[in-house]
């Protein structure tokens, strides 16, 4: 797929097939995310890969919003070491190492026809108790692996309407040349 493509057609997948993923899809994805930029190439990143019905469900009581999670093929679970990455004036460069690895993820996931959707809404703890995550690593983002539904269920029909998901802010609004 062309690049702008894979650009363009990324959306939040919400409605999952039951498909299986294939095992080569899923290290493809991790193989990219590990190619990501980061804090002097610290690398802070861990990715789990959760497949276990069991797991799967556990881990979408963990969220009260995001409870569909349980409904797909695969959670990736992204996480970082604070210890691994460093912080300037009070801004801590590993929530932005694993952002960026795990959209890395995420857009090579679209090139490859598998959906995605960021999940940042979860107790964090819940999570750390159900994979035994060391109590200094931060779960900072969640991602449902797995081919689109044919058809969306109302509920990703109503997230899509609330957040406005199609829309996005001109570039005259957000774009500074020069100075402020
Ligand atoms: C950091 C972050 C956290 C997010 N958390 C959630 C979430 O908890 N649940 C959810 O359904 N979508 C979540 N999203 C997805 C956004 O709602 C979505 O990206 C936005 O509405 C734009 O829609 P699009 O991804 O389809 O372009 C999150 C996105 C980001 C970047």
């Amino acid at each position: 797929m062309e690049f702008m493509d894979v650009i363009k057609l990324r959306k939040s997948t919400r409605s999952y097939a039951s498909d299986d993923i294939e095992d080569d899809k899923i290290e493809r994805m991790l193989h990219c995310a590990r190619l990501s930029p980061s804090w002097e190439n610290k690398q802070c990143w861990h990715f789990l890969v959760i497949k276990e019905k069991k797991t799967l469900d556990a881990l979408s009581r963990t969220t009260f919003i995001n409870r569909w999670i349980k409904n797909t093929p695969v959670l990736i679970v992204a996480c970082g070491n604070p210890k691994k990455s460093d912080s300037r004036d009070g801004m801590d460069y590993f929530l932005v190492d694993v952002a960026i690895a795990l959209e890395y993820l995420v857009l090579v996931a679209t090139d490859m026809g598998v959906g995605t959707c960021w999940i940042g809404s979860f107790n964090e703890q819940k999570i750390k108790d159900i994979l035994d995550i060391p109590q200094y690593i931060r779960v900072i983002a969640l991602t449902p692996v797995g081919y689109p539904a044919k058809t969306t269920t109302f509920k990703e029909k109503a997230i899509k309407m609330i957040t406005s998901s199609n829309q996005r802010k001109d570039i005259a609004k957000i774009t500074h040349y020069e100075k402020w």
